[in-house]
């Protein structure tokens, strides 16, 4: 549809919501700043009103909320609170950035097919936590990060990109969670921006790139 005359494009909105130290948020908003993404972070949104992206968020004129869920009766009660927070914001997409939160089905339900999460692992594999940990204790020779749409299973739902590291022999779990966070922040911006500019669907709970089913991994980005 053609845009009235002088009538401002509207960019695409994405709101995203953190827990903690909001690198994954910083790398989007600067591939936003950059105009690599063409799209407007609306909203950054914690459930810690605490954590540290939040500053970063607000350093940056990003608007922030913080909505404690400890200040609410039950997960039910909370994901009411934060859905009604997140529509003031009109998202396009919810991008969810180390949000460490178990989501109630009525929320899922609600963003399905325009949320993305990013897990640190190569999933399937190592749902849930310590993955870092659980893939040096398996012996597994590569480790990895993947982002996904989300659906009603944890750490599920269709992978779009995948990016792998290798594990070397002398790595704890700290340092291999840097190595891993430095390919996050790359896949994430390639995940967001691919969805924004209409290339990235979920349909039939598949995720479609330019029309063309992804492999069941997500698309793989090789160091
Ligand atoms: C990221 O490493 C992300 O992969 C992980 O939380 C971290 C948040 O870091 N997410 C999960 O574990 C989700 N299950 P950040 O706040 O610096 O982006």
């Amino acid at each position: 549809m053609m845009r009235p005359p002088g009538e401002p494009e509207k960019k695409p909105r994405i709101v995203i919501l953190i827990s903690g130290s909001g690198s994954n948020m910083l790398a989007i908003a600067e591939a936003v700043k950059s105009g690599d993404i063409d799209a407007e972070v609306a909203a950054v949104i914690s459930n810690r009103p605490e954590a540290a992206g939040l500053q970063k968020a607000r350093d940056r004129d990003i608007p922030c909320v913080g909505l404690d869920h400890k200040e609410y009766q039950s997960r039910e009660h909370f994901d009411v609170a934060l859905m009604r927070k997140i529509d003031e914001y009109e998202p396009d997409v919810l991008v969810l950035a180390g949000f460490m939160r178990i989501l109630t089905p009525d929320f899922v339900r609600r963003y399905e097919g325009r949320m993305l999460n990013i897990h640190p692992s190569l999933l399937p594999k190592y749902q849930g936590l310590n993955t870092h940990q659980r893939a040096i204790d398996a012996g597994d020779s590569e480790h990895g990060v993947t982002v996904h749409f989300v659906t009603e299973v944890l750490d599920d739902g269709p992978n779009v990109i995948q990016a792998a590291v290798t594990i070397n022999a002398d790595d704890d779990a700290t340092n291999l969670q840097k190595r891993v966070q430095q390919q996050e922040h790359i896949i994430y911006p390639i995940a967001v921006k691919w969805f924004v500019s209409g290339r990235l669907v979920m349909k039939d709970n598949k995720a479609l790139l330019d029309g063309k089913q992804l492999p069941e991994a997500g698309l793989r980005l090789e160091q």
